[in-house]
């Protein structure tokens, strides 16, 4: 764990993000109601995807979305998925792309970052409470709307 980078997806890189092993119960929570009806509402654009790698190994994937003139607030600088293999969970993974996307979004001008996701047993809830983030609402399908003041 001592050469944790992020990296922008590529080709070489894209099979090993896409095939990433969450653990049992994960899977539910990769992608929330509510990201799912706004899917056709972000530009391709505006996303930015990277890859955690620990040496030359693929080991998360963090995907942003940075769109200032969306209307809607989940939309414009967020958190759209973070996912780190079973095996490497719990050292420190997804607080380190957290912060890299965090940092991006600083230098793009964005005073918060913000993240949508499902609450429930086996939700990543604790894990975004633990980086900073504070649920100000839930949206209209239920899931938690989270804000990292910047
Ligand atoms: C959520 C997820 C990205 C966390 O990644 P991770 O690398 O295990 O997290 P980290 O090791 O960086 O943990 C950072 C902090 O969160 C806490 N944390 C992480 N997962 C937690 C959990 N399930 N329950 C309680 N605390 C948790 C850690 O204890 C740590 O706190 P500390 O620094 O105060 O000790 C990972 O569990 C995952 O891929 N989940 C499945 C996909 C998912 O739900 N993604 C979010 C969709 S919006």
């Amino acid at each position: 764990m001592t050469d944790l980078r992020l990296e922008e997806l590529s080709a070489a890189t894209a099979a090993a993000a896409n095939s990433l092993t969450l653990k049992p119960g994960q899977e539910q929570f990769v992608q929330p109601t509510t990201y799912g009806v706004a899917e056709s509402d972000v530009k391709p654009s505006a996303s930015w995807p990277r890859v955690v790698l620990d040496g030359d190994e693929v080991v998360g994937l963090i995907i942003g979305s940075f769109d200032a003139e969306n209307p809607q607030e989940e939309l414009q600088a967020c958190i759209w998925r973070v996912n780190v293999s079973a095996t490497a969970q719990g050292r420190g993974i997804g607080r380190f792309a957290v912060h890299g996307l965090a940092d991006e979004a600083r230098s793009r001008g964005f005073e918060r970052l913000t993240v949508v996701y499902e609450p429930g047993e086996g939700s990543p809830e604790d894990f975004f409470r633990a980086v900073g983030f504070d649920v100000v609402r839930e949206t209209q399908y239920g899931d938690h709307f989270a804000v990292l003041s910047l």
